[in-house]
């Protein structure tokens, strides 16, 4: 088994990992956003990738997301946790907390958003009822449970398309729509580790309350802030998880 962790906002690298290679690489669909970083953690083997690149410059819309899986797929990589920083909707996604989404809806446009596009022997529509495998989600929750680290088991993460943050009437369709979570970075990511039978679960890190969900403007120091803490806890998730993995 190898694990990979894709790191978002917040998380361009693990001072924890100790670091035994890195890659760059090529792939048919451009080149992926940072060197993939192996690494051990309590012993296990992982592959690490920085979704916004090191340092932090490419904005969510241009992530080359295919570039990204097809790259972590071409190493081996058996699991994929995605790990993002999100705003939170639903009253339980209060800034600095964790959430394990069962669900997303996808807001996001004119991202590559599949490897089934061209040169097809046959149309193919993968399954993705559950987006998020449920087998993985539960070692997430079980690790979590374990180590003591507070995690919400659910949500529905909702991708808009950024770099933007939201406006006030778009959250409140969002929360009609049944979103608990807003991101930028969840999709097409995950469907495309779909498309290569690659489990994939997501790790969302509640940045702040999305758009007036309370009063008054997003500030970057209240993301900042927020962050600080809630990746703290995520690379905690991360090692617990690792921890009990297969190895
Ligand atoms: N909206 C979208 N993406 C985000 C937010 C937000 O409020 N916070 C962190 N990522």
């Amino acid at each position: 088994m190898t694990l990979a962790i894709i790191g978002g906002t917040g998380l361009t690298q693990i001072a924890e990992l100790s670091i035994t290679g890195e890659q760059t690489l090529e792939t048919p669909f451009g080149s992926p956003s940072a060197p993939y970083v192996f690494g051990e953690l309590n012993g296990h083997s992982l592959i690490f990738l920085a979704r916004h690149g090191n340092p932090h410059r490419i904005p969510p819309h241009k992530i080359n997301y295919r570039a990204n899986i097809w790259g972590l797929h071409q190493l081996g990589a058996t699991e994929i946790i995605g790990v993002a920083a999100v705003g939170g909707i639903g009253a339980a996604m209060e800034p600095a907390k964790i959430a394990i989404p069962t669900q997303l809806i996808d807001y996001s446009y004119g991202r590559e958003h599949t490897f089934f596009a061209d040169e097809l022997e046959h149309v193919t529509h993968i399954d993705f009822t559950e987006p998020y495998t449920p087998s993985l989600r539960q070692r997430i929750l079980r690790a979590a449970n374990t180590a003591g680290i507070e995690v919400y088991d659910g949500g529905v993460y909702g991708c808009t398309q950024g770099p933007r943050l939201e406006t006030i009437a778009e959250i409140k369709r969002m929360a009609n729509d049944g979103c608990d979570l807003v991101g930028m970075t969840g999709m097409p990511e995950a469907a495309l580790a779909r498309e290569l039978e690659i489990p994939y679960a997501n790790i969302s890190v509640v940045a702040n309350w999305a758009a007036g969900i309370v009063d008054g403007e997003i500030t970057m120091a209240e993301i900042e802030k927020n962050l600080l803490t809630g990746m703290s806890n995520a690379i905690k998730l991360l090692k617990a998880t690792v921890l009990s993995s297969p190895t």
